[in-house]
């Protein structure tokens, strides 16, 4: 085992996304493929980073067999949403856009993973323990990431826009934020602030993509007689916040943003794949999984606003 420390609290969720993209990786034709993921997985289980069998190690909720619907639910929902926000990333590439912000980056490897011009930067916004851990296995993995990267240690429900643009973030250049899994961890009022400061360091073109739940998960929405999973689903339900109160065309349009809606459950059946008891529709008052995306339009001379 070694000395590295593991992210605490909420940044051990970093470690869960990144488990179901190593174990997505192993997959034929996989929703997305993250070569590093399994290194994140390893080094958290005090695996050795050689370790050549196919199955990963339990990691709390997150478990490499057919057995748990619980971990069935997360994990798909992390995987088929990933290629969702490659593409939002790789659009405003191709517009010209050079500034990707990752708020709550947690293990997220977009910048070694997706091919992005050399002179593109890539922001890295989460709690220090997350970032240390991150470049620690990077490093013993001799990783090399294709854009120039900046971590921004800081808390998202406080000072973090300071310290981005202190990092080198030039508000006047266009930017594509990813806020991929972190919304559902904040309020409604720290979402807004947010939200907020994303919109006042955005020049006009500059996107977004997030996702959220409608509504906080309560125990009584995953009751199972497996005390781990039981005990997982606690755990989770207590790390989670409302995120935004407001739906989400109706939250980004407040703010100015043109958004687009995006349907998660429907890109998991695109892929083939059952759909998470967790998020089955047809439930009362079922929890639902928001995918958005946005752009900030561009002001028209005369007064109006074109969208892009
Ligand atoms: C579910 S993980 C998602 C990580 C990554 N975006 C991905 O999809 O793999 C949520 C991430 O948000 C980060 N996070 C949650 N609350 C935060 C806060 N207040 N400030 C900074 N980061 C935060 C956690 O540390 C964690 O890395």
């Amino acid at each position: 085992m070694s000395d590295r420390q593991l992210p605490q609290g909420v940044g051990m969720t970093a470690l869960v996304s990144a488990y179901a993209r190593a174990q997505e990786s192993g997959r034929a034709a996989p929703l997305v493929d993250d070569p590093l993921a399994r290194a994140f997985v390893l080094a958290a289980t005090g695996e050795p980073a050689t370790a050549a069998e196919r199955e990963l190690p339990r990691l709390g909720p997150a478990r490499d067999d057919a057995d748990s619907p619980l971990w069935y639910s997360l994990c798909t929902m992390f995987v088929a949403r990933a290629p969702f926000y490659d593409e939002v990333v790789l659009r405003a590439i191709g517009r010209g856009c050079r500034q990707v912000v990752l708020l709550g980056a947690g293990l997220d490897v977009r910048s070694h993973r997706l091919a992005l011009p050399a002179d593109t930067t890539v922001y890295e916004v989460d709690s220090a323990d997350v970032l240390d851990f991150k470049e620690s296995v990077l490093a013993g993995a001799g990783a090399s990431a294709r854009a120039r990267r900046v971590l921004v240690p800081a808390d998202v429900r406080a000072r973090w826009s300071e310290a981005l643009v202190g990092g080198g973030l030039d508000p006047a250049a266009p930017t594509v934020w990813i806020a991929e899994g972190l919304l559902p961890y904040v309020t409604a009022a720290e979402a807004d602030a947010i939200l907020a400061d994303v919109t006042r360091l955005s020049a006009p073109t500059s996107s977004i993509g997030c996702d959220y739940l409608n509504r906080r998960a309560r125990l009584d929405d995953y009751v199972s007689s497996d005390a781990d999973e039981a005990a997982t689903w606690r755990m989770l339900v207590t790390a989670g916040r409302t995120g935004p109160e407001l739906e989400p065309y109706e939250w980004l349009s407040r703010q100015g943003w043109v958004p687009r809606r995006h349907d998660v459950l429907r890109l998991v059946r695109d892929a083939g794949r059952e759909i998470p008891v967790l998020f089955e529709p047809a439930r009362a008052d079922p929890l639902r999984h928001w995918l958005v995306s946005a752009t900030l339009p561009v002001p028209h001379p005369a007064g109006g606003l074109a969208a892009r």
